[in-house]
């Protein structure tokens, strides 16, 4: 292919971008992603704030500029992120106990309604484990609803839309680590048990190095029954970046299970990575060599 996203394609896997609403009127932007993938997710426009900024009235203004660019340009739309401790309206944030689980839940009903049949992935919880060595789960206003929050909303967003595959998403598990174990650990209890779950997404914030064991942490969520996506991956720029974002890429196609990879934005310009020069088009719109490392590895055998 001569796209990522047809490249991705002839190897049975999705190439995607996430996309601001606002910059939708940049034609160089636009032109990009239209172009080169095949799949988009919204970078905001989807979250808690955005899509129910008072309780019990929801605003999908922003998130349906997102799914409509998805629908009129036949790109797959990934689903971010029904519930996460950031990204809460004010309202959320000052609730507690019954009240926020109930909201929470309801949240999640509505979100996953509204689109329902549209989403191909949705990340249904983001970012519930803590760093650092313990494993454990994160501290916040959702955890202390109950251990149990994060299966209850799975259970939630199957009823919702029973088509979509439900993701766990988080970052710092670009490796076999004491979080990425902590969720590896949640994502077998879930299969034994019955709670339904489909998919893990591994962020993937890069630096300027990549963990030895990438493909292997991929491999052994994979071999519990679950897809891996990599959802966010944006790479620091230094003398390795077209090497990591091509070995991402061959580690993804290593494994079966793993069936797309998102870059978190289109040009450098736009990434949240002020300064880090992390993406694939430069900020003129220009392919970079980390553009071509990873056409070439898509590409390759
Ligand atoms: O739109 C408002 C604007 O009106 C206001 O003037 C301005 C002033 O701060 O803020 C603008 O909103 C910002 C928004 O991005 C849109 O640009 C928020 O402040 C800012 O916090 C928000 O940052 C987003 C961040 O999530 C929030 O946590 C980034 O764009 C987005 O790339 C980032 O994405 C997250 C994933 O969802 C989850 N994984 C990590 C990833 C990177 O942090």
């Amino acid at each position: 292919g001569t796209t990522l996203g047809a490249s991705a394609a002839e190897k049975g896997r999705y190439f995607g971008v996430a996309i601001a609403a606002g910059r939708l009127s940049d034609s160089t932007y636009s032109t990009i992603a239209r172009t080169e993938f095949n799949s988009i997710v919204a970078e905001n426009e989807m979250k808690w704030d955005a899509t129910e900024p008072q309780q019990g009235q929801f605003n999908f203004t922003n998130a349906d500029r997102i799914a409509n660019f998805a629908a009129t340009n036949g790109k797959l739309l990934r689903g971010h992120a029904l519930l996460w401790h950031a990204q809460q309206p004010g309202w959320a944030q000052n609730l507690s106990g019954t009240a926020l689980r109930n909201a929470a839940i309801n949240h999640v009903t509505r979100v996953a309604t509204q689109y329902r049949g549209k989403i191909h992935s949705w990340d249904v919880v983001n970012e519930a484990f803590a760093d650092g060595s313990g494993g454990g789960r994160r501290d916040s206003n959702l955890q202390r609803t109950g251990n149990d929050w994060i299966e209850a909303a799975f259970r939630a967003a199957r009823a919702a839309d029973p088509g979509a595959k439900l993701c766990y998403n988080d970052y710092n598990t670009d490796g076999i680590n004491a979080k990425s174990t902590g969720i590896y650990n949640m994502v077998r209890d879930f299969k034994a048990r019955g709670v339904p779950i489909d998919c893990v997404g591994l962020q993937s914030h890069l630096g300027t190095s990549l963990d030895s064991t990438y493909q292997q942490n991929i491999q052994r969520f994979a071999d519990l029954g679950v897809d891996v996506q990599i959802t966010e991956l944006d790479v620091q720029q230094g003398n390795n970046q077209a090497n990591i974002f091509a070995s991402v890429t061959r580690a993804c196609l290593a494994v079966a299970r793993c069936t797309g990879i998102t870059v978190w934005g289109v040009r450098d310009s736009d990434s949240w990575r002020t300064g880090q020069n992390p993406l694939l088009f430069d900020a003129s719109g220009n392919k970079k060599a980390a553009y071509t490392s990873v056409l070439n590895a898509l590409n390759a055998g």
